[in-house]
C-alpha cells in the first residue's frame, strides 16, 4: 500500500474542528470563543472564562452566581483520595502525584457513560473543583502541615491559595493567580488538550482522559517548562551573567526554556499580559532581581534567534509571578493544569458531540518480511 507522507510531531496537520480558541501565531492573537485573551484577562475570571469555554457564551450574572456556588460545593475530597495524598513520597513531583490523584477521583466518584451530558457535567464540575483541592492538600501534607478546608464561598484562585498557605489571600493575590488561570485555560490542539482528546476518542472517561492530559502537560516541552524557567534564571543569577549564559547555550544549540512556540512567530500574548502582571504584582510587593535578568535575557534571546521566530512564551513570566506568590517552583506545572482543566474540559465536551477514534497511521521504516529462526540457530 501506498504510504502517505510523514508530518513530523503532526505540525500544522488539523486533528478536528473545534469552535473554542483560536490563534494567530504571525500576529500573536489568541481568543477564547472570539475573544480577545487579553480583555479576558483584565475583564473576566478564572469561573466565567470556564463557563465561556464550555458553553460557548459568558455567562450571565445569574448563571455565573450559581455556577460559582456549584463548585464551591465540589471542593471537598474524597477520603481514600486524601490517604493517597497523605502517603505519597515527600520527594514524588507534584504532577506525578496530580496524575495519580486525578486517576483516583475518578475511581471514586460515579460512572460517566459516554455521551451522557448530564453525568459529564458532573465531572466537569468535580474536576475544577478537585484539581486545585488535589494540589493544595498534596503540598500541605508533603510540608508535614495538615490540609485546609475549602471556603465554598472564594473564587477557585482565592480557595487555591487559602487551602495552599491557610491564610485568606490578599485581594491582589488572588486577582492575579485568577489573571494567570484565565490566561493558561485553553490553547487550541496543544500536546496536552490532543493527548486528552485522544484518550477520550476511545470512549474513556473523563478522569482517564485528564488523566492524559496531565500527564502530556508535565513534560518539559509543554507545561514543565515554566519550573525550568526560573531554574534557569536562578542559575544566571545576575544581569552581568546573561550574556556568557546566553552565549553558552547558543554555542551548544541548547533550548533556553521559556522560548519558542510551535504556533507562534512572534512574543505569546499571554507572555506580554503575564509580564504586565508581574509588573503590578512588583508595584505592590516591591520588585525582584529575578525579573531584571529575565529582560536582559530576553533581549539578548530575541537578538539572537528573533529572525527565526524564537520570542518568550506563556512559560516565560509565568515563574516570575507565582515565586513572587509565594509557590513553590514544582508547583507552577500543577497550576497550569488547574487552568487548563477548563480548556480540556470544553475540548472533550466538543468531541463528544461528534466523536470518532483517533488512529493515525505510520511510515513503516522497519525490515521486510522474514522467517522466523528457531533459539538454538541464532548468532
Ligand atoms: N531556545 C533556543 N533555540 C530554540 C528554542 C529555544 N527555546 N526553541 C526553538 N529553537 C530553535 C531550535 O534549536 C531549532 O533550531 P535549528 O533549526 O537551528 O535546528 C528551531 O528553533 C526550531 O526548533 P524546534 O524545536 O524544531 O521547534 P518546535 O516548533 O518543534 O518547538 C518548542 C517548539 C518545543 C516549544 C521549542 O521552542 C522549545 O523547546 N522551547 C523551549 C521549551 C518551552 O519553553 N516550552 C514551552 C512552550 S509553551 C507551552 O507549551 C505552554
Amino acid at each position: 500500500m501506498a504510504q502517505k507522507e510523514l508530518v513530523p510531531g503532526l505540525a500544522g496537520v488539523p486533528a478536528a474542528e473545534s469552535a473554542i480558541s483560536y490563534i494567530d501565531g504571525a500576529a500573536g492573537i489568541l481568543q477564547y470563543r472570539g475573544y480577545r485573551i487579553e480583555e479576558l484577562a483584565v475583564e473576566s475570571t478564572f469561573e466565567e472564562t470556564a463557563w465561556l469555554l464550555m458553553e460557548g457564551e459568558l455567562p450571565t450574572a445569574a448563571q455565573l452566581e450559581s455556577f460559582r456556588k456549584e463548585l464551591g460545593q465540589h471542593r471537598e475530597l474524597p477520603s481514600p483520595l486524601v490517604s493517597m495524598l497523605h502517603d505519597m513520597p515527600k520527594d514524588a513531583h507534584p504532577m506525578a502525584v496530580l496524575q495519580a490523584a486525578v486517576a483516583a477521583l475518578g475511581a471514586c466518584e460515579p460512572r460517566v457513560p459516554f455521551g451522557d451530558e448530564a453525568a459529564f457535567r458532573g465531572a466537569w464540575l468535580r474536576l475544577l473543583s478537585a484539581v486545585p483541592s488535589i494540589v493544595a492538600t498534596h503540598e500541605r501534607f508533603r510540608r508535614g502541615q495538615d490540609p485546609i478546608s475549602p471556603d465554598p464561598t472564594l473564587s477557585t484562585a482565592g480557595n487555591f491559595l487559602l487551602q495552599l498557605t491557610g491564610d485568606r489571600p490578599s485581594k491582589i493575590a488572588e486577582r492575579i493567580l485568577d489573571c494567570a488561570l484565565v490566561l493558561h485555560a485553553d490553547h487550541t490542539m496543544n500536546a496536552s488538550t490532543f493527548a486528552a482528546r485522544v484518550v477520550y476518542g476511545t470512549q474513556a472517561d473523563p478522569y482517564a482522559s485528564i488523566c492524559g492530559g496531565v500527564g502530556a502537560l508535565s513534560g518539559p516541552l509543554h507545561g514543565g517548562a515554566n519550573e525550568r524557567v526560573l531554574a534557569s534564571l536562578q542559575s544566571i543569577g545576575s544581569v552581568e551573567a546573561v550574556d556568557a549564559w546566553a552565549q553558552d547555550q547558543f554555542a551548544n544549540k541548547g533550548k533556553i526554556m521559556g522560548f519558542g512556540h510551535r504556533v507562534y512567530s512572534v512574543k505569546d500574548p499571554r507572555s506580554h499580559a503575564l509580564q504586565s502582571l508581574a509588573v503590578k504584582l512588583f508595584d505592590e510587593l516591591g520588585s525582584t532581581p529575578i525579573y531584571d535578568v529575565a529582560l536582559k535575557l530576553e533581549q539578548v534571546v530575541v537578538d539572537r534567534l528573533g529572525d527565526k521566530g524564537i520570542h518568550p512564551n506563556v512559560d516565560f513570566f509565568s515563574g516570575i509571578v507565582y515565586s513572587k506568590l509565594g509557590i513553590p517552583t514544582d508547583q507552577f506545572t500543577p497550576i497550569f493544569a488547574i487552568a487548563r482543566t477548563a480548556g480540556w474540559m470544553a475540548h472533550l465536551h466538543e468531541q463528544m458531540q461528534d466523536n470518532k477514534l483517533y488512529r493515525p497511521g505510520q511510515v513503516y521504516v522497519g525490515v521486510a518480511e522474514r522467517p522466523y529462526v528457531p533459539i538454538g540457530e541464532r548468532g
